[in-house]
């Protein structure tokens, strides 16, 4: 399983403060916008990423991010020349896919929630074809929209219509086979000049290959896309971590639970930024201090995989 964030547009809704800065570099609170999809991915225990970005952006995801061998993963970058739509970051990304599938996720898109991982990686192991995930939200109108049966089998696929059919939000999450390459081709640009997601998610849908998986009301999935949503993203955030101790989208914590990067390179790691809370957090897991709550409360799932480093 291959991984690939996009992390390009203009982020016209974000002006003026995304004029000269790519949205995703935007703090969602204390990190990044991006480490959180990027947790995803890596919950997913997807080891290879793309970073697709704009042209002028590229480098700076570059200089944050790197090659991913600080956590144990590799990242590989490369240009959306235009905000040309979702699904050209597939195209764009055919020779790193190749034959394998691939889980897309936008840039801008927060999930929490437990049992998140354990959801997820039956997602991907189970995957045939492409799977979507809905979420129940008050403005379905804002998002692609997902219109399924009480068996969950999807009738309809809306990109932000006036009327939604249902509640329920097609969240920026998509697990597709190789073949979402060649349908990606195919596509024709929409209305406001865009290859559409939800027409690539369409196509599965026609051949009966479009499966949905539903997160519940126990889940938080936030777009971080208005000011609004990224003030709010950012109380949520704020408020979790306060609440538990606990960092959300702690990309070193992840890879340290994981297995792939061991206890003095997270110690490392956060002696580098021991000034700042992140990097004394850091610290504090290496040496122990969280684990056993860790432990207790973590997904506790066959599939995880999770090790201890010791
Ligand atoms: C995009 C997709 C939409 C999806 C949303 C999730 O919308 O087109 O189907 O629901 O992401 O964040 P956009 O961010 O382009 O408005």
């Amino acid at each position: 399983m291959k991984g690939i964030i996009l992390a390009g547009g203009s982020g016209s809704r974000l002006s003026p403060t995304t004029d000269s800065i790519n949205k995703h570099l935007l703090a969602v609170f204390d990190k990044p916008m991006i480490y959180y999809p990027l947790s995803v991915l890596m919950l997913g225990g997807i080891k290879e990423i793309m970073i697709v970005s704009t042209p002028e952006d590229k480098p700076r995801f570059e200089d944050l991010l790197g090659d991913g061998s600080e956590l144990g993963i590799s990242f590989t970058y490369r240009e959306q020349a235009d905000p040309n739509g979702i699904p050209e970051a597939l195209t764009i990304s055919e020779d790193f896919i190749g034959k394998d599938d691939v889980t897309l996720i936008l840039a801008d898109n927060i999930f929490y929630g437990q049992g998140f991982t354990t959801l997820l990686r039956n997602a991907i192991q189970n995957h045939k074809h492409a799977t979507v995930f809905g979420y129940r939200v008050k403005d379905a109108n804002r998002f692609g929209v997902v219109e399924f049966d009480h068996n969950q089998k999807v009738i309809s696929l809306e990109e932000k219509p006036e009327d939604p059919r249902s509640d329920f939000a097609v969240t920026g999450l998509y697990i597709y086979d190789h073949k979402a390459v060649q349908e990606a081709k195919k596509l024709q640009p929409s209305e406001r000049g865009e290859l559409e997601i939800t027409d690539l998610n369409k196509a599965y849908l026609n051949r009966g290959q479009l499966n949905v998986e539903l997160l519940g009301r126990g889940f938080a999935w936030m777009d971080a896309g208005t000011h609004e949503a990224l003030f709010e993203a950012a109380e949520f955030v704020k408020i979790t971590q306060q609440r538990q101790g606990f960092k959300l989208a702690c990309l070193e914590e992840i890879a340290y639970y994981l297995g792939y990067i061991s206890k003095e390179a997270l110690y490392k790691k956060g002696k580098s930024m021991e000034k700042n809370d992140y990097g004394q957090y850091l610290m504090e897991i290496a040496e122990r201090k969280h684990t056993q709550q860790y432990w207790d409360s973590i997904d506790r799932h066959p599939m995880l995989g999770l090790v201890e480093n010791e």
